[in-house]
């Protein structure tokens, strides 16, 4: 008999494994393909590790502007693949030896819940038992019912999973879809030579970012030759091509390779039939990641909250305390969010468009990256913006938005201040390093009048 089951090896499942093990738990964890789950083996680390060549090769081909002369530079996919397959295998290693020296059970076998009072779990032809399961099974791509989809999956139809593993640049690229997964694999394969088209049916890329953001970095991807195709829908794929339609007539584009980045589902097969609580889909949990069944928890984008890595790594956290009776609690106001396209997009908190719906009297200061110094000496010919929103009682900070370099490091920063509710006069007395990006936080912060 185990203490706690965790079910899945992803970041919210290994990072809950090992919480408990070192608490003193008896700990089995369960992973069917890799550690590390989507994140580190088929998402955020594989997709950085190709942004990076992206930006190393841009970085070459207009050396000239600060000034330096690359006599030519080229991209090798095939290569690129081989970089990211090793990153890959060493931060898998790193999670491995981090389970063992924790005294984490760690077995590699598909495993299905079967029972939950008391737990069973099945995994290999055997049976474990636990006190208590944590759900860590993530999500998987969704797949939209586009008439062509079915038949060319895997062909020329391909998911986040498949378009991280090409050793070939395809000379068209369509992806269906602007949110995050589509726009950072568009910018690196526009980057890498390819001619893509994005297709999105909102009227806005980026999903829930801010208005203003997402309008500054469509028009960047834009210059970069990335046409992007708003306020349309993909009515057919067939093998070289796409049909999508928006305001005007249906209109086909070339392309050799279809993504489809249309959103993500949890992973819940089999829940339902033990009786535990879905809502669209995902497992529905409390703040203290708890199931509607007593000792079973869903950490990670299983439960459908925030599907991001660093949101279950925390939701893991909160899991492994109220497991041990320790108090603790998900609060997610203070969710940071990235896109790591170059420019950089990270936010954190409200946008002036979640203020309006929720009725908060606000106000926002928005300025050009191009009042920090450092951004203006390392980014030649290049501009970016800082948006930052107050509760206009309250003078608390409600919402950050960046776009440009180190958006996503500076952005822990911002969730400080929405994590402890300062206010702008006190958000003011932070010592900000000088000179980095990071400062046209306090700049903005500034420009609000004093009360
Ligand atoms: P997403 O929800 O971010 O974006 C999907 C987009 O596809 C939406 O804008 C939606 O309007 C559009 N769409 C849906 N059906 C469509 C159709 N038939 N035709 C045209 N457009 C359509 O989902 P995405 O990009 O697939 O990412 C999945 C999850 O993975 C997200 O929750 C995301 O947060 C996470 N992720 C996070 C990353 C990061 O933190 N940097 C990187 C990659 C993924």
């Amino acid at each position: 008999m185990f203490d706690l089951l965790v079910i899945g090896g992803g970041p919210g499942g290994y990072l809950a494994a090992e919480r408990a093990a070192r608490a003193g738990l008896r700990v089995a964890l369960f992973e069917k393909e890799n550690l590390g789950g989507v994140c580190l083996n088929e998402g955020c680390i594989p997709s950085k590790t190709l942004l990076q060549a992206a930006k190393t090769y841009t970085h070459a081909l207009e050396a000239d502007r600060y000034g330096v002369s690359v006599a030519s530079a080229s991209l090798d996919q095939a290569a690129v693949i081989r970089r990211k397959n090793k990153v890959v295998r060493t931060l898998v290693n790193g999670v491995k030896s981090k389970l063992q020296k924790a005294g984490v059970t760690v077995i590699a076998q598909e495993a299905q819940l079967l029972s939950v009072a008391p737990f069973t779990v099945a995994a290999g032809g055997q049976t474990y038992e636990g006190k208590a399961v944590i759900l860590a099974t993530g999500s998987s791509p969704a797949i939209p019912p586009i008439p062509g989809v079915r038949e060319n999956l895997g062909k020329t139809v391909l998911t986040s999973r498949e378009i991280l593993d090409l050793t070939q640049v395809p000379k068209t690229l369509a992806v269906i879809g602007g949110g995050v997964i589509g726009l950072e694999m568009a910018a690196y394969y526009a980057a890498a030579g390819a001619k893509v088209t994005v297709v999105e049916m909102l009227s806005q890329v980026g999903g829930g970012m801010d208005n203003a953001l997402s309008a500054f970095l469509q028009k960047s991807l834009e210059a970069k030759g990335i046409r992007i195709l708003t306020g349309h829908r993909c009515l057919e794929i067939g093998p070289g091509r796409v049909t999508v339609q928006g305001p005007g007539t249906p209109q086909t584009l070339e392309a050799e390779l279809v993504l489809l980045a249309t959103g993500r589902r949890p992973n819940t097969q089999g829940l339902e039939a033990l009786g535990v609580t879905l809502s669209k889909g995902a497992v529905v949990t409390d703040s203290q990641c708890r199931t509607n069944i007593p000792g079973l928890y869903a950490v990670g984008d299983v439960n459908g909250h925030h599907m991001l890595a660093h949101t279950a790594y925390r939701e893991a956290e909160v899991a492994v305390a109220t497991l041990l009776g320790k108090k603790d609690a998900m609060r997610y106001h203070a969710n940071p969010a990235v896109i790591y396209t170059a420019p950089e997009v990270a936010w954190v908190g409200m946008t002036e468009e979640n203020c309006r719906q929720k009725g908060t009297e606000y106000e926002a200061v928005t300025l050009s990256m191009r009042y920090s110094g450092r951004f203006v000496a390392e980014n030649e010919g290049e501009d970016g913006l800082c948006k930052v929103i107050v509760d206009k009682k309250r003078r608390t900070v409600l919402g950050v938005h960046l776009l440009g370099s180190y958006a996503g490091e500076i952005i822990w920063g911002a969730a400080q201040m929405l994590e402890l509710h300062l206010r702008v006069s006190e958000a003011r007395q932070i010592i900000f390093p000088h000179p980095t990006v990071s400062e046209i936080l306090r700049e903005a912060l500034w420009e609000f009048p004093d009360p």
